[in-house]
């Protein structure tokens, strides 16, 4: 087994966890994290052998093989370079970092270790986005497409995530997954337009904002998104593709009685691809965890002495997107 530590032991450290466990891949050998309660959280739940208020101690005294680094955004440069320092392969949670400088100092700092860094870009391992390239990569939406997307709801529990200098809102902490995904489908962005604001007031983060990225080939994605609401108020979301020849509807955003019948709700999620003269297609997707298949190949590449498949460079670019999108956006 890997042996593992943990930089962050709460949220999604426990959701990542959870969801490789019962594969034996890891061994969790130590966790940081400067609240103790969280330590003695995952000493019980995960069979924790050493847990650790600051992470530099860590490394400098667990034998380990590897790092996962699920702490607060603003904390990932820093906790990467002294992993990597330490001669660790890395998983780090997305976003990348609070901006590029801090990435390219990531990036280097792995380099010249000779260590990998794979980013949680988790929707690359996702059945159900993966059917979305798919379907684009098809060519039967044709081309240019249009992916719009639209979300509401409150914000994550942790103050961090409303913090401009420690979280940065949705802006970049939710809307990173998408412009990643964007670049996966598209290839590289072109240019960023913004338009931040805050509903809620209460946040130094932008609560809200409406982004536009164009891509190399023409594509476009438009993400519009709050975490302004009230807790427990949900918007209504919807996401699209929308192409020449018709539209692929998201899961959420389509009629369910369009689908119904048409797959097995068990173990399938489907997509509704309609086309002109209101063709309309229903394409499927198996279930699965998405989380584990991030960190099967955490462990494969780490095993294997290959390279991570989603890189610091992929991070870095998405974290370049968010810099724009915070700032009113901008040329790429
Ligand atoms: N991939 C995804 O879908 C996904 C989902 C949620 C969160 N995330 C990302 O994961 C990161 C953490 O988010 P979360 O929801 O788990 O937050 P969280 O607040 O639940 O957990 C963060 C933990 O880090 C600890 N911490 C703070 N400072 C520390 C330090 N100096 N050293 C060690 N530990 C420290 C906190 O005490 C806390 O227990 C963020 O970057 C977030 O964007 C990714």
């Amino acid at each position: 087994m890997i042996k593992l530590a943990v930089f962050g032991c709460a949220g999604i450290a426990t959701h990542q966890l959870n969801a490789i466990w019962p594969d034996n891949l890891f061994e969790l050998v130590a966790g940081a994290d400067i609240r103790p309660e969280q330590l003695d959280i995952f000493k019980d739940k995960f069979d924790m052998q050493h847990g650790y208020e600051d992470y530099r101690t860590l490394l400098a005294e667990a034998d380990i093989d590897v790092v996962m680094v699920c702490t607060p955004t603003f904390l990932h440069a820093d906790n990467v370079i002294e992993a990597a320092r330490a001669g660790k392969q890395i998983f780090c949670q997305k976003p990348m970092a609070m901006n590029t400088d801090d990435c390219d100092r990531m990036i280097q700092t792995c380099e010249d270790k000779g260590v990998g860094l794979q980013l949680g870009f988790v929707r690359r391992f996702d059945n159900d986005w993966g059917t979305v390239k798919r379907v684009i990569d098809s060519g039967r939406l044709g081309s240019p497409v249009l992916w719009q997307q639209i979300s509401g709801g409150s914000p994550p529990g942790s103050p961090f995530f409303m913090d401009k200098d420690k979280g940065g809102g949705p802006m970049i902490d939710g809307m990173v997954h998408n412009y990643d995904f964007a670049c996966h489908c598209f290839g590289e962005p072109v240019e960023v337009k913004s338009m931040p604001m805050k509903i809620h007031h209460t946040s130094t983060a932008w609560d809200t904002g409406t982004v536009l990225v164009s891509f190399e080939g023409g594509d476009q994605i438009m993400v519009c998104w709050t975490w302004g609401l009230p807790s427990g108020i949900r918007g209504r979301a919807g996401t699209e593709i929308l192409g020449p020849n018709g539209v692929l509807s998201f899961p959420g955003s389509y009629d369910p009685a369009d689908v119904e019948g048409k797959y097995d709700p068990e173990t399938q999620g489907a997509y509704l691809l309609t086309l002109a003269d209101d063709k309309t297609e229903v394409i499927t997707f198996e279930k699965q965890n998405m989380f584990r298949e991030e960190l099967a190949h955490f462990a494969d590449w780490v095993t294997n002495g290959t390279m991570p498949s989603v890189t610091g460079d992929h991070g870095r670019r998405a974290t370049r997107i968010a810099e724009l999108a915070l700032n009113g956006g901008g040329l790429f």
